[in-house]
């Protein structure tokens, strides 16, 4: 345990992270506005990739102390992992919560928090008597299809690219899908989502603002007929420490590389934490890029292109233009990237966390979407804010050159990505201002737990 404990309004919130890395992030960076909002915080974690509790002083940490089978930790299908990392968490998470309502004060528990693919923890609180909200770490428009997708299927909804009525710009091929996961249990797991969600949950909290999805979040509560909560941009609001479970240190020297590039000129090409290429990909990838002649800075983790350990070796043809034309690195300071003079695109694999980066920076982006929300991340990009264009249908060297530099292309007109990222990048920083949107909806959040 560690952390203060003491809140100005005698009143606790109790987060429960999902324990995958780009899910603890965002989760803490709300932890962090609560309790600058005057409530206390203590953060309930797994003991799988536990946070660091000297990162966080302002808070305290609980381990629920689950017990994993082998074969939830070692599941290579990430969906199997979620619904074994739920029903191994579900009895410990309920006792660890009605410890902390048994030792505080009457009352002293307002509300917990729990990430919206702890489905199963909804229910617990709410036995534990204690009402729970979701944190959707993803987009509305994620979490809307999600709420649709049960429907969709018992229908036998099977237009592949048609638009999804009520679920426009996406088409059916854009909605979640996960390799190495199969389409039922898939299925099985956002069904039992969704249930959870209208079963026992008092709200939604989403990571997001009302420039870019209004409309969905505004879907979701009538869908739902619960109060939702669009609190996002949560990296910038937040005063929460970065990087929480971040795979590797971040290579700082891409920041002076950077420094001796002109404005707006280089493209910075990262997949994020866990989505991995084919090695065919790495070499069209490396091939489109040196053939567009644009500076490039790409994060190449280790074992990010499939049956390779390391990075893999460049073709040897194109070793003159990396050295003399780009920079790679095994992990970026992302934020620090993109909000870097020199930077002018984002190749990016479509997390929701490089989206809300990307967008705040007024980045523009060449989207390849890899899985999970990514395809609807990545529509919205191409079809819903005009942010970005995609890399190509078919992966090929020739068109991902020509595309890279339409993306970077210095002459553009009104409607071009870069154009649509500038104008987001200004609705961003007017909803974090004094008084705008992410403060209201905080206040909100913060007035309806007290209620609760
Ligand atoms: C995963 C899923 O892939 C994604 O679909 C889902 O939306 C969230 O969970 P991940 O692959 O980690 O996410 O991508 P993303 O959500 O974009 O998060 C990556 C984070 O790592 C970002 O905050 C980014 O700033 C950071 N990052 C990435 C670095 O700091 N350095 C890097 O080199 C690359």
């Amino acid at each position: 345990m560690a952390g203060d404990g003491r809140s100005p309004t005698g009143r606790r919130v109790v987060m429960f992270p999902f324990p995958f890395g780009s899910h603890i992030t965002p989760m803490l960076q709300l932890a962090g506005l609560l309790r600058a909002r005057g409530l206390a915080v203590t953060v309930l974690h797994a003991d799988l990739n536990a946070p660091d509790p000297a990162r966080h002083p302002d808070f305290t940490f609980v381990s629920i102390r689950e017990s994993l089978p082998d074969e939830v930790v070692s599941s290579p299908d990430m969906v199997e992992q979620m619904i074994g990392l739920n029903a191994a968490c579900e009895a410990p998470f309920q006792a660890a919560l009605a410890e902390l309502v048994r030792g505080g004060g009457p009352r002293e528990v307002a509300c917990a928090v729990v990430d919206g693919q702890w489905y199963k923890m909804l229910g617990a609180a709410t036995r534990a008597g204690v009402p729970a909200l979701a944190l959707r770490t993803d987009g509305a428009a994620t979490f809307l299809t999600m709420l649709a997708t049960p429907r969709l299927h018992a229908d036998g909804y099977d237009r592949l690219d048609e638009l999804v009525p009520g679920l426009e710009p996406l088409r059916l091929r854009d909605l979640i899908r996960v390799d190495g996961s199969d389409e039922e249990t898939v299925l099985r797991f956002i069904t039992r989502v969704t249930d959870a969600m209208r079963e026992s949950s008092s709200g939604v909290v989403v990571n997001t603002f009302g420039a870019i999805e209004g409309a969905e979040l505004a879907k979701i509560k009538r869908e739902l007929s619960l109060p939702a909560f669009a609190v996002g941009p949560l990296h910038l609001v937040s005063p929460a420490p970065v990087g929480h479970g971040r795979p590797y240190a971040p290579d700082r020297g891409c920041l002076a590389w950077l420094d001796a590039q002109p404005p707006r000129s280089v493209l910075y090409v990262s997949l994020g934490s866990t989505a991995c290429v084919d090695r065919a990909a790495f070499v069209e990838m490396a091939w489109g890029l040196a053939g567009s002649g644009v500076p490039f800075l790409w994060v190449l983790r280790p074992g990010s292109v499939h049956g390779a350990d390391d990075v893999l070796p460049f073709p040897e043809e194109l070793l003159d233009t990396v050295s003399c034309r780009g920079k790679v690195v095994g992990w970026s300071p992302q934020r620090e990237v993109l909000a870097h003079p020199a930077v002018g695109g984002f190749w990016t694999h479509c997390g929701w966390n490089s989206i809300m980066e990307g967008i705040c920076e007024g980045v523009p982006m060449l989207v390849q979407p890899c899985f999970a929300d990514q395809t609807v991340n990545a529509r919205y990009v191409t079809h819903r804010w005009g942010t970005g264009l995609e890399i190509g249908k078919v992966f090929e060297r020739t068109a991902m050159a020509r595309t890279i530099r339409m993306l970077m292309a210095r002459e553009q007109g009104p409607q071009a990505p870069k154009e649509r990222a500038h104008l987001l990048k200004m609705e961003a920083s007017r909803c974090v201002g004094a008084g705008g949107a992410a403060s209201l909806a905080l206040d909100d959040l913060v007035e309806y737990m007290l209620g609760l």
